[in-house]
């Protein structure tokens, strides 16, 4: 389907990968209690990969398992199929594995960076880890690679309005909030030649104040700011915390993919 070359994780990059993994490693044994957008976007993606297959993978690599929430709805639904799940974050998986223990193959694995020895798959699944990719549309190509003949890639991740609310009390103060660049839904970056399809849902999120929100991201080991971002100081982020002292919604919008195998 595509030909991507598997890039060096070198300098800056690489650090992030790192801060990324240290990051979810660090809040991994709290992640289930603090998760709340998570398990429902897990229990969507699942809904529609059911839709979305007519006859049941035999072999399923996953991307991104956290402590498996999306996992346990894959060993379910498909219990006869070889799953194979991946994190960049080892703690993660080990959670992951206490969930799952023999059900599943377990893989320390840089999701856009894939291990080219593996293929095959009838299924690549992720939910909620690819808006941690640096380059999402490489990371899409390179995991298309893996699929079987007739395979489908079936994911969720983030698109560019979420935290809509955040990032323009920020942008009103003249300030950068620390949110990684999420892909706008109408211009969707699909590798060449992979035609993918994306359906988008919001989900609102609400948090007694802009701190508990802030708070939230950093207990789901999400805290880790974009590359290069300049943190603000203490006044100045107090700022941003004044229009949210009665409330502070959260929206997310999920963009699911779907992506046909050669
Ligand atoms: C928000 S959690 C979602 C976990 C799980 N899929 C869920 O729905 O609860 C994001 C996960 O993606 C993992 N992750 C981040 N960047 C990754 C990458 N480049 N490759 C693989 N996993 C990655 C993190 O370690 C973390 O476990």
């Amino acid at each position: 389907m595509s030909n991507v070359d598997v890039p060096e994780p070198l300098g800056a990059a690489a650090g992030m990968k790192e801060r990324i993994s240290a990051s979810f490693s660090a809040r991994a044994a709290d992640y289930d209690h603090v998760a709340s957008v998570q398990p429902w976007v897990a229990h969507r993606l699942a809904t529609r990969i059911a839709a979305a297959l007519s006859t049941p993978p035999k072999r399923i690599l996953e991307i991104g398992c956290g402590t498996g929430l999306l996992s346990t709805h894959l060993a379910s639904l498909y219990p006869l199929a070889e799953l194979v799940v991946t994190d960049i974050s080892p703690v993660m998986l080990e959670r992951a594995r206490l969930r799952l223990g023999s059900r599943a193959s377990y893989r320390h694995m840089d999701g856009e960076a894939p291990d080219t020895t593996l293929g095959g798959f009838d299924l690549i699944a992720s939910s909620l880890a690819m808006q941690w990719f640096a380059d999402l549309r490489g990371g899409i190509a390179r995991l298309a690679d893996l699929l079987s003949p007739g395979g489908r890639f079936v994911f969720a991740t983030l698109g560019a309005e979420s935290f809509a609310e955040w990032r323009a009390a920020h942008e009103t103060l003249g300030f950068r909030p620390g949110l990684h660049p999420y892909p706008s839904v109408d211009s969707f970056p699909w590798p060449e030649h992979c035609a993918g399809t994306i359906e988008v849902e919001t989900i609102r999120d609400h948090h007694v104040t802009g701190h508990a929100f802030a708070r939230s991201l950093k207990d789901l080991g999400a805290g880790q700011p974009a590359p290069g971002h300049k943190p603000l100081t203490p006044a100045q982020f107090r700022q941003v915390l004044k229009p949210f002292q009665a409330g502070c919604t959260a929206s997310y919008q999920v963009v699911y993919g779907m992506l046909h195998g050669p």
